[in-house]
This record gives structure tokens, sequence and C-alpha cells, in this order.
């Protein structure tokens, strides 16, 4: 389905990767994520290397051995900082560590990080390479076809070959541009155009290049005419996988092979888990949160959503809410089996 990976040395499986969000692919959401997709691989939200430096790495780093494998993505233009970030992030065992290069926050207005960065691939790949220079696992990018009025063929290229240089092998690729001026971070992942060929011509101009698509991506079906659109090595999946995590599990399961993912082991698993944090003080809320979209597209959607959004917040609720709701929720799709494929079962309504 895939290009097999160019870069031998590393044992990481990107063919399917859960997108860094932030806010939203915190360590609970990557737990939940890990459930319904044993192989993916999992992505933190974006830590700026000054946060990491400011406020100690534990606070942002911190995960279950379950999440692996996992990226963690930074974010920032110095390279002497980002290097520093690497440096203090040692010990927490990433499989890889990213640099954002694609993200139209706020605060690139002031030139700080993200997508900005595009006009200025020395620098990335300055930062780059200082990254490399602190660990032995792969410094990866992520980045756009290109910003605002950047030449998406010559500029993308210009850009691409600068961190070639620096020792990149790994670039995950958000089909689109980011507009910079007047677009929120919200518009920007939806106004401009999505060009799948623009990255597929990229792929076919830079074999020795691992090319993971990101971008629009909602089904195993879209992944599958993704896939014979260009030489990628994997996709990258986005709000997809976070508003409708069966999909996730669908996807997955037809990718790598395995069983579909059983909802209700899943929300017990969840509900232990959710017991265990409580233990550290993590509020039920906290956690589900980012499994409101379970049962979307099935009888019984509204409920979950409801209990577990409404419910979860008063500080009396236990973690067992979680496999008790699915239990119901589930009853309500009638004799039918509890495994509940996403694709297949979008009709159930
Ligand atoms: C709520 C939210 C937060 C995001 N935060 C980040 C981020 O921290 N770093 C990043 O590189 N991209 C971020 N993105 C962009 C996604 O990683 C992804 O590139 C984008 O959503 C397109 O993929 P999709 O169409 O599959 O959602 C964010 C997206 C969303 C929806």
């Amino acid at each position: 389905m895939f290009k097999p990976p160019s870069f031998k040395n590393d044992a990481i499986d990107r063919r399917l990767c859960v997108a860094p969000m932030m806010d939203w692919t915190d360590r609970h959401c990557r737990y939940f994520h890990r459930l319904l997709s044993p192989n993916a691989l999992l992505f933190t939200e974006m830590v700026t290397a000054e946060a990491i430096l400011h406020a100690g790495a534990e606070r942002f780093c911190e995960h279950d051995l379950t999440e692996h494998p996992l990226a963690l993505q930074l974010g920032g233009s110095e390279p002497d900082r980002l290097a520093a970030a690497v440096r203090a992030v040692r010990d927490f065992r990433f499989d890889e560590i990213n640099l954002n290069v694609g993200c139209p926050s706020p605060r690139v207005k002031a030139g700080c990080f993200g997508a900005s960065l595009m006009a200025e691939p020395e620098l990335v790949a300055k930062c780059v390479a200082a990254m490399q220079a602190e660990t032995d696992r792969p410094i990866t990018i992520k980045c756009r076809i290109g910003i605002d009025d950047m030449d998406e063929v010559a500029g993308l290229n210009h850009f691409v070959e600068a961190q070639i240089k620096a020792g990149v092998k790994i670039i995950y690729l958000h089909a689109r541009k980011a507009w910079l001026n007047g677009l929120s971070p919200k518009e920007n992942r939806e106004i401009p155009p999505l060009n799948y060929d623009r990255a597929a011509r990229l792929a076919a101009e830079y074999p020795e290049l691992d090319i993971i698509l990101n971008g629009g991506l909602e089904t195993a079906e879209d992944i599958r005419a993704a896939s014979e659109k260009g030489a990628f090595c994997g996709v990258m999946i986005g709000r997809a996988a976070y508003k409708t995590p069966r999909e996730l599990a669908a996807m997955s399961a037809e990718m790598f092979g395995h069983e579909l993912a059983d909802i209700q082991q899943i929300a017990e698993e969840m509900s232990c888990y959710a017991k265990t944090a409580a233990q550290k003080g993590v509020r039920l809320h906290s956690i589900t949160r980012h499994m409101l979209g379970l049962f979307t597209g099935l009888k019984g959607a509204r409920y979950w959503r409801r209990t577990l959004g409404e419910q979860a917040r008063q500080g009396t609720a236990h973690a067992s809410l979680i496999a008790e709701t699915a239990k119901i929720c589930l009853a309500r799709q009638g004799a039918s089996s509890a495994r509940q494929g996403a694709s297949s079962n979008r009709k159930v309504a």
C-alpha cells in the first residue's frame, strides 16, 4: 500500500500516524488512541522548547509506556534552545522528535515558530542539525506545502533540499499552504486548498525522503486512495482520529490487519485508567472529553456525549461511568455485536 521506508536504521512504522493537536492529543487522549490502534505512531501536542526549559520536562513529557511508538513535537526557532530541549527530554525516551514547521498559531506572527519558518529554510536546517546532534532518535519535520505567496514548486523544493542537507529523512506534509495573513489557525486548516498532487510530486522528486501525507483524510477509503496517488510512506490523521475514534480503529485494523477494537473493552480499560488517574488527582472529565466521539454515527451517540460530557464534570462521578455508559449505548444497538466497525456502521444512526 505504501512505499517501504528508505531510512533503514529507523524501526518506526509510520504507515498510520495520529497528528499532534494542541489541547487534544494530551496523554489521556493518547492512551485512548492506543487502545483504538495498537500500532499507529502517536504524537504529543506541540511543546515549545522554552516551555520545557522554563517549566521542566516532566510537566509536558510524562506518559504511559503503552503510548509508544510516540513522537514528541517541539516548537521553536533557536537552534541552541531546541538542542537544549532535546537534551532535557532524553530520559523520556521518545521514539522520535519532530519540529513544528506547519502550525499557523498567532505567535507565528511574531516569527517565533511554526509555519512562518517555511520562509527560513536555512534556519530550520540549523535547528534540525542542532537537535540531531543531541539524540540518536530521528529528528523529523512537520510542514506545509508553502506559506502565503511562496512558490509551491520552487519554494517547497528549496525548503526541502535544505533539510535533506541537514540530515532530515522524514517529513510529515500537511498538503495545503498556510496563509499567515488574516486566517485563524482553524481557518488555515480548512480554507487553503488541499493539493495531494503537489505532495505526490515531492515524493517522486525526492525518493530518499520518507513523506507522510497529512490533511483531510477521514476514512480508510481516503487512505487507500491517497496511497495510490503517490509514493508516500504513510498517512497522518488529525481531526478524524479525534472526532470519530472508531474511524481510527477501522483505519488501523485495515492498515495493520488486526481485529477491530472492541468498544466495550475499550470503555472498560478507560474506566480502569480513569480510576488510577483519579488517585493522582486527575479529573474524570479530563479523560472523557477525548472520548465524546466514540459513538458518533451510532444509536446512543447523543446519550454518550451528554453523559460523559456533563456527568463527568461533576466531582462525584466515578470512573466506572465510562464502562457503564458504553454498556447502555451498546445495548441500544440492539442484538448486533459489540464490535462496531466505523465505516461499516456509519448508517446505523
Ligand atoms: C485542535 C488542533 C490542534 C492542532 N495542533 C497542532 C500542533 O500542535 N502541531 C501541529 O503540527 N499541528 C497541529 N494541528 C494540525 C494537525 O496536526 C493537522 O496537520 C491538521 O489538522 C490537518 O490534518 P487533518 O485534516 O487530518 O485534521 C492541530 C490541529 C487541530 C485540529
